[in-house]
């Protein structure tokens, strides 16, 4: 199995979409017709949930009518959110055949299924030619990607002049991770934090300016604490969140927003 396939074989360990559609049905709403709120951010795989894919969002400039790629789309728990509250016409890209199966099926249950799409690939080879979106959006996806140069170079290849890229991942700020598991990884092998000196280097290798940096780390020792006993993004599981949340107090990794521009 190369890496890229044991990253599918970790987020696609099957029943994704009942458990999702669970979380519909005891919030009291029809299954087969519901809003994206419904889902209570059970689908919104990162730090922060809907509020921050909001404030990237509006860092990012996105808006109505903005041509966004979702890369590493996961449950499709962002492209619907830029979408629904933005206005946005989103394509995703995912690994994960079950995300992307799940991501689509949710989509279409939400009425969004015109403004929003989901493919299936890998964000080191993005079925896109040149020029195609306003923005792009990377988030908590790059902990999973080794080769970091690739990953920019082909989200710049998509994008237009002057479009966006935003990058919101769980950086490494100091030494060694070495508690697994983690949210996206069970062992080092499929694991490449990397620091944020790294991403702005591979962002400039890719011929992209990076205009501003945000770490909301507060925010992310406050959201994993709140998770920890209630209702959290899926399949987050204990010995994940806690080890998370030890790295995270320990000052040795850290949520990190970038945004960069192609001139
Ligand atoms: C932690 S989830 C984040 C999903 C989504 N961005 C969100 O915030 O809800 C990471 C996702 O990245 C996807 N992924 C990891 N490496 C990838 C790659 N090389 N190409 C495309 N998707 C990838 C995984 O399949 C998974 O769905």
């Amino acid at each position: 199995m190369d890496y890229e396939e044991s990253v599918a074989a970790h987020y696609g360990s099957g029943g994704v979409l009942e458990r999702l559609l669970a979380v519909v049905r005891r919030a009291g709403a029809d299954p087969g017709n519901f809003t994206p709120e419904d889902l209570g951010g059970a689908d919104q795989l990162h730090i922060g949930g809907r509020a921050a894919t909001s404030r990237v969002a509006e860092r990012a400039g996105i808006g109505a009518g903005t041509r966004v790629l979702d890369i590493g789309s996961g449950l499709g728990g962002v492209a619907r959110h830029l979408a629904a509250e933005f206005g946005a016409t989103v394509h995703g890209v995912d690994l994960t055949p079950e995300f992307v199966a799940a991501a689509t099926a949710l989509t279409q249950r939400t009425g969004l299924a015109g403004p929003v799409e989901f493919t299936q690939g890998s964000a080191l080879d993005l079925p896109f030619p040149r020029g195609t979106f306003d923005a792009a959006v990377v988030i908590h996806v790059g902990m999973n990607v080794r080769d970091k140069d690739r990953l920019f170079a082909e989200a710049a290849r998509v994008l237009r002049p002057g479009g966006v890229l935003a990058v919101y991942d769980i950086m490494l700020l100091g030494g060694d991770v070495e508690a697994y598991p983690l949210p996206w990884a069970a062992t080092a092998e499929t694991s490449f934090p990397q620091p944020p000196l790294a991403y702005s280097d591979a962002l400039g290798q890719a011929g992209l300016e990076v205009d501003r940096e945000a770490k909301p780390l507060a925010e992310g020792i406050e959201f994993l604490e709140r998770v920890r006993d209630g209702a959290g993004p899926a399949g987050l599981d204990g010995p994940a969140m806690a080890n998370l949340l030890d790295a995270f107090r320990a000052g040795l990794l850290a949520p990190v927003e970038m945004y960069a521009r192609r001139p």
